[in-house]
């Protein structure tokens, strides 16, 4: 009776999974690497500073075949200590409804090894602790594998990106501001002059 319960429900399991096409995480084979420039503990900052990452097929991992590989892309993610109480971050394992990773990094056809492929932290990238991962896509878009810079905690070799602070913001709307005030004095000054110039005439 249980192992039959245990089949009904492996088989419906499979079946929500084929008909959803929903991806689980953990149903991923950890088959690729990636390496990047970062290192443990490293402060970077968005809009600034660039990352360098080589990543591609773990060939050590025995007996992959990478014809299904169509696509790969790299994301930056989110490490634990900056998804607690955001639940717009949070990770599930279910990739569709995942948070974690929410930055792109590369997003190419499928090559086996990509050699020091250079990304320039996006302005918009927040103040947080990152790591970053790498998935290859099947012709149906699906992720079948992944590879990861960290542990399987998320819990080594992790980096943090400074984001463009509150500082530079008031900085952003300082200048806005100025140049609002710099437009209307001008376009006063051009209908006085206007006045003027109809007295004089
Ligand atoms: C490649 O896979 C092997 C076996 O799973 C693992 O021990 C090794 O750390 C991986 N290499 C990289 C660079 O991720
Ligand atoms: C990438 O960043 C490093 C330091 O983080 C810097 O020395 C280098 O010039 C940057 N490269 C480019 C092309 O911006
Ligand atoms: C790996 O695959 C080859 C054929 O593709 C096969 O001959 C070999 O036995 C496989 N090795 C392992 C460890 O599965």
């Amino acid at each position: 009776m249980k192992s039959f319960l245990l089949k009904v429900s492996l088989l419906l399991f499979f079946l929500l999974k084929i008909t959803n096409g929903d991806v689980l995480f953990s149903s991923l084979p950890r088959s690729l690497f990636v390496v990047v420039s970062t290192t443990e503990g490293q402060v970077l900052k968005a809009g600034e500073d660039n990352i360098t990452v080589t990543f591609g097929l773990n060939q050590t991992v025995t007996n992959q075949s990478d014809e299904s590989y169509k696509k790969v892309k790299v994301k930056l993610c989110y490490a634990p200590v900056s998804q607690m109480d955001r639940k717009w971050r949070k990770t599930n394992d279910n990739l569709k409804k995942d948070k974690t990773c929410q930055f792109t990094m590369y997003n190419k056809p499928y090559e086996r090894n990509v050699e020091g492929f250079k990304w320039d932290i996006e302005k918009d990238v927040p103040t947080a602790t990152y790591f970053v991962r790498s998935y290859v896509y099947n012709d149906a878009d699906e992720e079948i594998a992944y590879g990861q810079t960290t542990n399987d905690k998320k819990s080594d070799n992790l980096f943090m990106i400074e984001g463009i602070s509150g500082r530079s913001m008031s900085i952003d709307i300082a200048s806005i501001c100025f140049s609002a005030f710099a437009l209307l004095s001008l376009v006063g000054f051009f209908f006085i002059e206007k006045r003027q110039s109809k007295v004089k005439s």
